[in-house]
């Protein structure tokens, strides 16, 4: 179904943005040109770019050339001389620009997840005496399974403090928390969390804080050197737009790294790895926090596209991305006692990441009859229709378009249908 053309008829009160206001937007926009970058398909309007991001161009030419020029024609000589046990390291060095993370605190390595444990663990090592781990129980479910299966293994009591609004996270924080572990952008609603502040409470009760930042990174400005963050961890695949199943990134704050005792200690996280050493000995800083051969391709792939990111300034992007997150919640809001949506972001841009979403109980179904007209949101469970606004690629008119065709997908019902009904593995 094609995407229903409203340009003269706009569904929205008069007051609101209008397509043109949209364009105008568009030809003003510092970041026009970064669209140019990517490869999109024709005529898709992307929202799901905090899910995975879209494909550098340059991104599969790299990754050819590694293999061909580099796997194919130097072997095993390949880790030396193209330097590829140092990529970690290269690759870590430039998502710390866009985090605020200083030369030697940040390894772009495993998956968020893994990375999650390692320092968690490293986080319970550091407050022997202290039992409980703050968080929220909305928070993305991988970092509460991780804390579950951690404390399991390590059987000394250890327990998950859960609140339930992100208001009550400080609160929450006492003598007997070790760490506070949280997603600073909620994946579901979007909302932003204060880290500095929540970091300067924790630290207040002698806490440790993990952050979480596998929607800010790329999408907003983060400070963990300025917000005195202890460890933190986030996702290559979403605004970093390194590929599906990217490798993640893992921050360890300078102070943190003499005492850090990996969890998983692996034998390239070893001081001298090629002594092939029977006993373990850690590596010096924020090396012994690797676990195993770098996946090359695919931090090549991740390199491409941290360095399109690199090539603009966070805070134009921050700024943009505010513009088309309120261009979107203006137009919804205003129409949403008609849609029977419930909007589940903060109203206040400052307060939020580069997501809107709205609940509505067909929520799955709409989103796959906006997918069939070429509008690639996503669905989060029990009702939430997540709309994601990756700056670099997206225009102002894109997401007009796409608030006017949600508008009419419910309006008009198309969303009724049994096939929109039916779950996918992924949605
Ligand atoms: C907030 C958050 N944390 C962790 C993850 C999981 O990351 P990974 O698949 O790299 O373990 C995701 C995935 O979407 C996420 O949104």
């Amino acid at each position: 179904m094609p995407q229903a053309s409203l340009d003269r008829h706009s569904p929205f009160p008069a007051e609101a943005p209008t397509r043109a206001d949209a364009k105008a937007m568009d030809a003003r926009d510092p970041l026009a040109k970064a669209r140019d970058l990517f490869q999109l398909p024709h005529g898709v309007i992307y929202l799901d770019g905090n899910s995975l991001g879209a494909l550098p161009r340059h991104a599969a030419n790299r990754v050819f050339e590694t293999m061909r020029a580099q796997w194919g024609e130097d072997l095993i000589a390949g880790w030396t001389k193209h330097g590829w046990m140092d990529l970690p390291a290269r690759v870590g060095r430039k998502i710390g620009e866009l985090v605020g993370a200083p030369e030697g605190t940040l390894l772009a390595c495993d998956t968020t997840t893994i990375n999650l444990y390692k320092l968690l663990a490293a986080a319970l090592a550091e407050r022997p005496g202290r039992r409980t781990v703050v968080s929220e129980r909305g928070n993305f479910p991988t970092d509460l399974y991780v804390a579950d299966g951690l404390f399991r293994t390590l059987g000394k009591g250890h327990r998950l403090k859960l609140v339930d609004r992100a208001e009550d996270v400080v609160p929450a924080i006492d003598a007997d928390t070790a760490a506070v572990m949280l997603t600073q952008v909620d994946y579901r609603t979007g909302a932003l969390h204060d880290m500095a502040a929540v970091t300067k409470a924790a630290h207040a009760k002698g806490a440790l804080t993990i952050w979480d930042l596998a929607h800010s990174a790329g999408a907003l400005p983060v400070d963990l050197a300025g917000a005195d963050a202890d460890y933190a961890v986030g996702c290559g695949y979403k605004y970093l737009n390194g590929g599906p199943g990217a490798p993640a990134f893992l921050y360890v704050a300078h102070r943190l790294q003499a005492s850090f005792m990996p969890a998983l200690q692996g034998w390239l996280g070893h001081a001298k790895p090629f002594d092939f050493d029977g006993s373990y000995r850690p590596a010096d800083g924020i090396q012994r926090t690797i676990v195993s051969s770098p996946p090359i391709l695919s931090l090549v792939a991740l390199e491409s596209g941290v360095d399109t990111l690199l090539r603009w300034n966070m805070a134009d992007i921050r700024a943009k991305s505010e513009a088309l997150t309120e261009i979107f919640r203006i137009l919804i809001d205003g129409v949403a006692d008609r849609l029977g949506v419930v909007r589940a972001s903060p109203r206040e841009v400052a307060r939020r990441g580069s997501q809107v979403c709205y609940r509505h109980p067909d929520g799955y179904a709409i989103v796959q009859a906006l997918i069939e007209r070429r509008i690639v949101g996503d669905f989060r469970a029990p009702d939430i229709m997540r709309f994601g606004f990756a700056p670099l690629y997206l225009r102002h008119v894109d997401v007009w378009d796409a608030a006017a065709n949600l508008v009419d997908v419910i309006e008009t019902r198309a969303y009724d249908e049994p096939r929109y009904r039916v779950r996918a593995k992924v949605t």
